[in-house]
């Protein structure tokens, strides 16, 4: 089942996918504009139990959550939105190391394309796609090298 008929449906896969990330995990979110790269985002922290708002990193580039649940194991969750960056050498500049070495954390970046050259491969890619006449279709791809 990788057809997601609704908005609902893109949280729901997202908090499954979440409770199956036991250890630092780098995730990228591949998709167009309005694909439900952030609803997926928002789903996987329901499903560690963070009930505040997420709302997009677009201006910010990344926005930080901490996860108080002490049965999760992932403590820390980075959500970054790259399609501002304008070179990848700005992740320098944003200590992206930081986040990415850090135990504990989940990090899922949206337009992780801008940040080519800099970035390091990721643990999974997960893409959405615009299905007809409406839904969306997941795609998971699990790095194993
Ligand atoms: N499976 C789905 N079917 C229909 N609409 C969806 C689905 N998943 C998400 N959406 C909607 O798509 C819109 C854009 O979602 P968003 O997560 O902001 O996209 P992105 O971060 O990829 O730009 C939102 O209104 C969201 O509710
Ligand atoms: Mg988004």
């Amino acid at each position: 089942m990788n057809y997601l008929p609704n908005a609902e449906m893109t949280e729901q896969f997202g908090a499954q996918f979440a409770k199956q990330c036991i250890t630092k995990t780098l995730i990228f979110l591949v998709g167009n504009l309005g694909a439900g790269k952030t609803t997926f985002t928002r789903g996987f922290l329901r499903g560690l139990g963070y009930q505040g708002t997420v709302k997009s990193p677009t201006y910010t580039l990344v926005e930080p959550y901490q996860i108080f649940d002490k049965n999760s194991p992932i403590k820390f969750l980075y959500h970054f939105d790259l399609y501002r960056l304008n070179d990848p050498e700005e992740l320098e500049f944003l200590g992206i190391w930081d986040y990415l070495t850090q135990e504990k954390t989940v990090c899922l970046i949206e337009w992780a394309e801008r940040g080519q050259g800099i970035l390091p491969a990721p643990d999974f890619v997960i893409q959405l796609d615009y299905a007809q006449p409406d839904g969306r279709q997941i795609t998971i791809k699990r790095n194993n090298s």
